[in-house]
């Protein structure tokens, strides 16, 4: 059997129970707490938790819902908790401006507006979100629609519809998350040694013998990963960041950078029972897929899925520059670094706008040294026209809201602001967010 004495099972975020009866309204109760948890075997980890020692449970809503969200703060110090991806106004997206003191409460409300997708929530405090997340506090956030359930698509959630929270850490000598940046890990982005899924070390998920749905979230400060599995078998990305492609793309490896999520569908009925295969990044395995025998789900995967919209370059109002600069601690947008009381840029409301986003690698145009920085914008969601001039790949004609730039490359994305308010747009690599590589958007 592939399964080992002392192998963990993965652990699979619960779903955070709905406090209304009214279907069409959802209420939510999220604690940020303080907790403990025995990541390796004799060493007691200090972290941070929504709800629980470690990580949050899982949201989900439909669209239409109106939600409320109670967001109270155990945590003995100011943080704050933002919906990445998700479309409200500024005033409930939880940046860095909507702080929660201690033994306070947080209130924000919204009615989802969006289709089907897989987002996340996580803290934005001002020079504390690396840390914060580091600790534990991030949990994903899952909108269903009528288009997503008609699909016949994997969607038991747990056994065919596994929930995937990528991040790599690093744990000092007594076990503790060390959170003391040195420069390099300022310029570079902290990357640990251990990669963790849902909170556990190598740990291996049964899956059934057919085809299973995974939402990955690459949960990590910085690391970008290279997803493949171990015997080189291909699969199916189905969904991006702010929903489900247009039709899966086959392919045989994943890039995700700090924050992009993507839907993959993995096929498993070749398999033996008890037949495994790992993941794999850069190819090195670091969970186990282990087929229990039973079958289930559906016989195919659907050939066509959402239709995205086809894009009229022609109706934005403006082509608007974002230009990201990473030169040791000076990380920079614009050559700027993020002043809570300076509005970067003036957006009006219900416009939609090209935004030109490069990264000048160390400092010179046209040079591809330096590093990829993923950028990500809140409040909307993106359309990628090109990369270089190039339609974008396959995997990444869908809803957007964080892009990975390579050094010296250029990309334009598309998108609408039909919310009002005060939002960010940064690095979503946490340590260079924490160090000022982020702005401010107003629209109105
Ligand atoms: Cu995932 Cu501005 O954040
Ligand atoms: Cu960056």
């Amino acid at each position: 059997d592939s399964i080992a004495e002392g192998d963990k099972p993965l652990p699979i975020p619960p779903i955070l129970e709905d406090e209304n009866p009214d279907p069409d309204k959802a209420e939510f109760t999220l604690v940020a707490q303080k907790g403990s948890m025995e990541f390796l075997e004799g060493k007691v980890t200090d972290t941070f938790g929504y709800n629980g020692d470690y990580l949050g449970p899982v949201i989900r809503v439909k669209k239409g819902d109106d939600v409320s969200v109670k967001v109270r703060n155990e945590l003995g110090e100011a943080t704050t908790i933002h919906w990445h991806g998700l479309e409200v106004d500024g005033e409930d997206d939880g940046g860095p401006h909507s702080g929660i003191q201690p033994d306070t409460t947080w209130k924000p409300e919204f009615t989802i507006e969006q289709n089907a997708a897989t987002l996340w929530y996580h803290p934005h405090l001002l020079h504390k979100t690396g840390e914060h997340v580091y600790k534990g506090l991030a949990g994903l956030f899952l909108i269903d629609d009528q288009e997503s359930e008609k699909l016949d698509l994997p969607d038991e959630y747990g056994l065919n519809d596994i929930p995937l929270i990528v991040q790599d850490k690093q744990l000092d000598e007594n076990g503790q998350f060390a959170y003391d940046l040195s420069m390099h890990d300022v310029m570079m982005g902290l990357q640990g040694d251990t990669i963790m899924v849902n909170g556990a070390i190598n740990p291996y998920v049964e899956v059934p013998k057919g085809k299973v749905r995974f939402r990955l979230l690459n949960g990590s400060n910085a690391r970008i990963y290279q997803f493949a599995l171990s015997n080189g078998q291909e699969f199916y990305q189905i969904g991006t960041d702010g929903g489900l492609l247009e039709e899966p793309v086959k392919m045989d490896s994943l890039v995700l950078s700090s924050a992009e999520r993507a839907e993959l569908i993995i096929d498993f009925s070749e398999y033996e029972k008890g037949e495994s295969v790992e993941l794999t990044d850069q190819g090195m395995p670091f969970m186990k897929f282990v087929v229990s025998g039973e079958e289930k789900g559906p016989k195919e995967i659907p050939s066509q899925l959402v239709d995205i919209p086809e894009v009229d370059e022609s109706i934005a109002s403006r082509t608007r520059e974002f230009v990201m600069s990473g030169m040791g601690r000076n990380v920079t947008i614009n050559g700027k670094q993020m002043d809570m009381d300076r509005i970067d840029e003036q957006l009006k409301l219900h416009d939609t706008e090209i935004w030109e986003i490069s990264n000048e690698g160390m400092g010179m145009m046209g040079n591809n040294m330096g590093m990829a920085h993923p950028f990500h914008g809140h409040g909307t969601q993106f359309l990628i026209l090109d990369r270089d001039g190039n339609p974008p790949p396959a995997n990444e004609r869908g809803w957007k809201d964080t892009i990975l730039v390579e050094p010296g490359e250029k990309v334009r994305a598309i998108a609408t602001f039909d919310h009002k308010g005060l939002f960010m747009y940064h690095c979503h690599i946490l340590e260079h967010e924490d160090a000022g590589m982020m702005g401010q958007f107003n629209v109105e």
